[in-house]
């Protein structure tokens, strides 16, 4: 019989597929050796669980009065040499960006040196700001990668690794690989992914988006990842100077998704970042693959790429999950991410309803049942009216951060939520850390106090982080 590591009774909260946050109070949960969960159920249960379990009664770890457990964040896109200079240079657009900014800094990664400090660095940040797994773009180089790998693995931290793949670069050509290369090096790396045998880093194939990978390029990993069952990530439809860039290279296809989809890169293991300007056709293409789009709100916004609009990917029942896309995002924190996927998503409402006024075409205007000054008011049509509208909710948003992600990675099945078999990804948030950016000032409801960490929250709330049941901040290495 399985044998009981640890035991938690207390607040925990987490998604479903049927329910965005469940808040479940008074609930005691074990897991064993191997990290996974051996039981969630209510404290009611303790005494028969502690017989059937085995384990003493007196050893359970019981939470704070105002703490609970919350599943670990997915960060599904960032790129980890970036970190290097995260929160300077967004005055560009994304093209100009790339060329000036991200390309010369990602050249230098072929000193393993480099890569090994900011790599320490990246891995430690993202820990401690919750995020438990993490899909990373490293660079061209594959020993750096390979470093990358090893730190995360050190770390206790969940993540795929992509060495970057790109054979054309227009913009900056000193940075880019040959195509057999880049092929060549890519098996590389798999084949040392797989000798090392992580338990939980994985590598990924990673095309870095179709205006730097040839059609044969492309094609070329698209079979690699289909012979190995490997995960695939790339970038797709983020800004329109992009996409223009793309129909002009690929002439012979139908649209940016045809260019990936013909060169067998959509899966249902696959995750695109960005997919702002995404058509409904495309979108149903991406449903019919299984693969999945990584929101990256903030970098949309700083790199004034455009917004994705999260209802219209949902009603779709396309997979989603949220990224920080560092550095063309500035925070390294999913926490940021769900405040400006709700912050877009309201940009976008408004967007609507501005033109919606404008065309003077909807009937619910004429008859005056929609209040258009919501924002001032507190009347309850203006909440109806956001969401009849489909705003993004911020359980939504805190589904999309964890749950989402891992189905966005195609790992839910292995952790997401506190299902019993899942493995035990998750924060131990102290919303009245000594040091907190916010206050606990009375005897408010559950509900209030995790809005307002997920809100005003940071890394001195998050006191604890475990991956596989496993500590890892504080730190297991002070490497
Ligand atoms: N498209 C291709 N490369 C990149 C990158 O590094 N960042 C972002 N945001 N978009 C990209
Ligand atoms: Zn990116």
């Amino acid at each position: 019989m399985d044998t009981v590591q640890h035991v938690f009774k207390g607040t925990f909260i987490h998604s479903t597929h049927a329910c965005a946050m469940e808040v479940l109070e008074n609930y005691i949960l074990g897991t064993n050796s191997a990290g996974k969960i051996l039981f969630f159920e209510k404290t009611q249960e303790q005494l028969r669980l502690a017989q059937k379990w085995g384990f003493d009664e007196s050893k359970i770890d019981v939470l704070g009065k105002n703490e609970f457990f919350m599943p670990g964040m997915v960060d599904t896109h960032i790129h980890a040499p970036q970190y290097s200079f995260v929160g300077t240079g967004m005055e560009r657009p994304l093209l100009e960006w790339l060329k000036h900014t991200t390309f010369p800094i990602e050249d230098t990664y072929a000193n393993l040196e480099t890569a090994s400090n900011v790599y320490n660095s990246v891995v430690k940040r993202t820990l401690r700001n919750g995020t438990t797994t993490a899909c990373y773009f490293a660079t061209i180089h594959t020993d750096a990668s390979i470093v990358l790998a090893s730190i995360a693995d050190q770390y206790g931290q969940r993540a795929f690794i992509g060495k970057v793949c790109m054979d054309s670069n227009k913009a900056y050509p000193q940075y880019k690989e040959s195509n057999e290369e880049s092929i060549k090096e890519t098996k590389r790396f798999v084949e040392v992914m797989k000798k090392e045998k992580y338990d939980r880093v994985k590598p990924i194939v990673t095309p870095r988006f179709a205006v730097t990978c040839s059609e044969k390029l492309l094609n070329e990993l698209g079979t690699l990842a289909e012979e190995h069952q490997l995960h695939i990530q790339s970038h797709i439809s983020e800004s329109p100077a992009e996409i223009e860039e793309v129909l002009n290279l690929f002439p012979g296809y139908k649209n940016y998704t045809d260019v990936y989809d013909r060169n067998k890169l959509l899966t249902d293991k696959t995750v695109m970042a960005h997919g702002c300007y995404l058509s409904n056709e495309e979108l149903l293409i991406f449903r019919e693959k299984g693969a999945a789009i990584s929101h990256c709100p903030n970098s949309n916004i700083s790199l004034c790429s455009g917004h994705l609009d999260v209802q219209n990917i949902l009603k779709h029942k396309v997979k989603l999950g949220l990224g920080t896309d560092v550095a063309g995002g500035y925070s390294t924190s999913l926490l940021d991410a769900i405040r400006k996927a709700i912050e877009t998503s309201k940009i976008i409402f408004m967007e609507k309803q501005k033109k919606q006024k404008e065309n003077n075409t909807i009937d619910t205007f004429q008859k005056g049942k929609m209040d258009t000054n919501w924002i001032n008011s507190n009347g309850k049509n203006s909440i109806m009216e956001m969401e009849a509208n489909h705003v993004l909710s911020i359980k939504e948003a805190f589904r999309l951060a964890t749950l989402g992600g891992s189905e966005a990675l195609s790992i839910d099945h292995i952790t997401g939520n506190f299902e019993v078999d899942k493995e035990f990804d998750a924060l131990l948030i102290n919303p009245e850390a000594i040091d907190s950016p916010f206050e606990v000032l009375s005897d408010i409801p559950k509900e209030e106090m995790i809005q307002r960490f997920l809100y005003l929250g940071d890394d001195r709330n998050i006191k604890a982080v475990y991956v596989a049941g496993r500590r890892v901040v504080p730190f297991l290495t002070n490497a």
